[in-house]
């Protein structure tokens, strides 16, 4: 019986927004980021007589597939292993765009290789391995809070825990509005918003923000926290505006929910935005106001879906 690995997603704080090297997936900054509860990746790999990648029980073609085996190809060439393969992914994350996120899809990926083959890796190596995926993979190795720090080269570019099981009162509130899929994916999008005349000053201030992140976290000040992941959001959806072509994953429902929530706040009800490669936003929040939260969203708008998550574990084999 093959064995099933679960990987988490995880929602930056500080933002991976920007490669240095493209191949290794090698950042230009160093993120931080909170693994959610609700959302994971459920992936096992079996041996078989072609590739295959199956993904919420249906075969899947195209650019999903080659993206899953040209990442499972590397990893044979690393680790000098051959042999075709059967990978099942079971997502446990709403479709929508921009909740989907890649950073569980490959972490669990990584896992499931290391484990079909019978490697017994530390997690720093399993998230340096998950890095040559996707980027914030490297992140969803580890429950809480992880620091991804950028390093130079593949063997320096890693993440690691800041704490896994932090003491905080920290909700995050996964905002549905749009659940069109994204047309310009991360991969894409951080390439282009290196053309931005904001892009360098983006990337001088990351080791203040992650400096002044992780003192926010060890002090448990939730309005730091809150205010520092919106300033960063905000800087990188900026980036993408003046990028040349300039382009914006906000919708015009992205623009409302940013408004309601300063309206929010201005009424006393604490909260924070952070938003990534798409239109939908995640709210920070303390448990006691949720519920105002939610009821205000859901009055003011249609069909809206919103998840209350908190931290999450790091990587696990099931059964
Ligand atoms: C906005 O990890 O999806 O979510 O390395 O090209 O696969 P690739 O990018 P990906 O980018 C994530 C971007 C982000 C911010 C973050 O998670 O840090």
């Amino acid at each position: 019986m093959e064995k099933t690995v679960r990987a988490h997603t995880n929602i930056a704080l500080i933002k991976y927004w920007g490669k240095a090297d493209s191949d290794l997936r090698l950042p230009l900054m160093s993120s931080l980021s909170m693994t959610l509860d609700k959302f994971y990746t459920d992936t096992k790999i079996s041996d078989s007589l072609e590739n295959q990648f199956w993904l919420n029980g249906v075969k899947q073609n195209g650019q999903s597939s080659s993206r899953v085996f040209s990442f499972l190809k590397l990893l044979q060439k690393k680790f000098a292993v051959t042999g075709k393969l059967k990978v099942e992914s079971y997502n446990h994350v709403p479709t929508a765009a921009g909740l989907a996120s890649s950073s569980s899809a490959f972490a669990a990926l990584a896992g499931a290789f290391c484990l079909h083959y019978g490697f017994n890796l530390s997690s720093v190596e399993l998230s340096r391995l998950a890095r040559l995926g996707s980027g914030s993979a490297s992140r969803s190795i580890y429950g809480g809070f992880a620091i991804w720090r950028k390093g130079h080269d593949d063997e320096s570019s890693y993440a690691y825990a800041l704490d896994e099981k932090p003491d905080i009162d920290l909700r995050l509130l996964v905002v549905e509005l749009n659940n069109q899929q994204k047309d310009l994916s991360s991969t894409q999008g951080m390439k282009q918003a290196q053309t931005s005349p904001f892009f360098m000053p983006w990337i001088a201030r990351n080791q203040t923000e992650l400096k002044q992140m992780i003192s926010a976290i060890k002090a448990n000040d939730f309005s730091t926290i809150g205010s520092l992941a919106e300033l960063n959001a905000c800087e990188m959806h900026a980036v993408n505006l003046t990028a040349q072509p300039d382009f914006t994953y906000f919708e015009p429902a992205t623009i409302k929910a940013i408004k309601l929530i300063a309206d929010l706040r201005s009424q006393g009800i604490e909260c924070y935005f952070t938003i990534d490669a798409g239109p939908n936003i995640k709210i920070l929040s303390q448990l006691k106001n949720v519920k105002d939260i939610t009821n205000r969203f859901v009055s003011e708008f249609d069909n809206v879906n919103i998840i209350n998550a908190s931290f999450g574990p790091g990587i696990s084999c099931l059964n």
